[in-house]
């Protein structure tokens, strides 16, 4: 088990972030089935990896799910997979877990190329409620184990719920049915509390970033705990995609390299050393963002691209999040 002394230990040395490449490793069987942490994945990949706390490779590119149609998700699924990608992000709140695991099923990969991350609803914390929901979700998935899973949300105004949620969820990887366990939408002060409390630190912390919400404070104390900072909108999600796509400076980057607005900031978080997964459910969109690794963007590149931080997050103030902020949120989507 990882705890909280040796991870940090890691991370002094430089392990934790040190970017290494799937295609430089090799897995000795080459055939299906379960990988040890750290095993090696998919010869063929050029996706790079990251190291997480378990020593384990997550790659930095992958594929989101969230707001997919259940009719949609299985094809979405498996034209990422066939398109390359090998890391599929889904949630019990996205209710397509069924239709991701179909989608990955078709796709006949070995198991052992594959990533997959599902995360634990707010409804389903305190233990025996997050025993349940994994079984629940490892079950839609078709899955027998999970490479990742991840508090959804913290809920900070009733914490003990979320405390005790994270202690089933340690259990599951001390069972070694979630290979890697981690967080999602964590602030710094969330984290503290978590890890006083608990004993695995997390591998890593999914949150809203993108070059409009770069999130560099809570990148920097996600890093300081040795936990790899997963982006989601990573290209703006719903309300800021356009932002992005339109955006003069971006345009001008990706004129430049002969690229797509969307490339380059998708190549922004790779070079910041994240992990980007960003969604779609067009197959041209799904190449396009799999279409990142063959060109570099300079450090000025990168500097005006950090230069475009508004302060304004897209999704919810997890300082606030709850089930009835949850609701409320819902609620007015609905309404537009
Ligand atoms: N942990 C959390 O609380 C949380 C919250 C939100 C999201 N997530 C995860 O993060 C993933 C990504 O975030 P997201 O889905 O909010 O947003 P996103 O990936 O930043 O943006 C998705 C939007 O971008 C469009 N798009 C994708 N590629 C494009 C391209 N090449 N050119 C133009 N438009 C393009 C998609 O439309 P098309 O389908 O038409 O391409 C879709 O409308 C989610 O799917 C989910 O897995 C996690």
């Amino acid at each position: 088990m990882t705890t909280r002394r040796n991870l940090l230990s890691a991370a002094a040395i430089g392990a934790v972030f040190a970017p290494s490449l799937l295609a430089a490793q090799t897995r000795p069987d080459g055939a299906s089935g379960s990988p040890a942490p750290g095993q090696k994945r998919d010869t063929m990949s050029k996706i790079p990896t990251l190291k997480l706390n378990t020593g384990a490779e997550i790659p930095q590119l992958g594929f989101g799910t969230f707001a997919i149609k259940p009719p949609d998700a299985a094809a979405a699924v498996h034209t990422a997979l066939t398109t390359g990608y090998r890391l599929i992000d889904t949630a019990k709140n996205y209710a397509n877990e069924k239709e991701v695991g179909e989608g990955i099923a078709r796709a006949g990969l070995p198991r052992g190329d594959l990533f997959v991350t599902t995360k634990l609803w707010i409804e389903d914390f305190g233990y025996d409620n997050a025993m349940r929901a994994f079984d629940a979700s490892l079950s839609k998935l078709g899955l027998d184990y999970l490479d990742l899973y991840l508090l959804h949300w913290p809920v900070p105004m009733d914490f003990e719920p979320t405390v005790a949620a994270y202690k089933a969820v340690e259990k599951i990887k001390a069972d070694g049915r979630a290979r890697a366990i981690g967080v999602s939408n964590f602030k710094p002060d969330h984290l503290r509390n978590l890890l006083d409390r608990t004993s695995v630190v997390p591998a890593v912390n999914q949150i809203e970033l993108n070059p409009l919400f770069n999130q560099a404070a809570l990148r920097e104390a996600n890093a300081r705990h040795g936990i790899v900072t997963e982006s989601w909108s990573p290209i703006g999600g719903g309300k800021n995609v356009m932002h992005l796509l339109t955006n003069r400076q971006v345009g001008a980057i990706a004129t430049k390299h002969g690229k797509t607005p969307v490339q380059v900031v998708l190549r922004w978080h790779l070079q910041h050393g994240l992990v980007a997964i960003p969604r779609s459910t067009n197959p041209k969109h799904i190449a396009e963002n799999f279409d990142v690794f063959g060109f570099e963007l300079a450090p000025a590149d990168m500097a005006a691209l950090d230069g475009l931080e508004t302060g304004e997050r897209g999704g919810p103030d997890p300082d606030t999040f709850d089930l009835a902020a949850f609701k409320e949120l819902v609620a007015q989507r609905d309404k537009k």
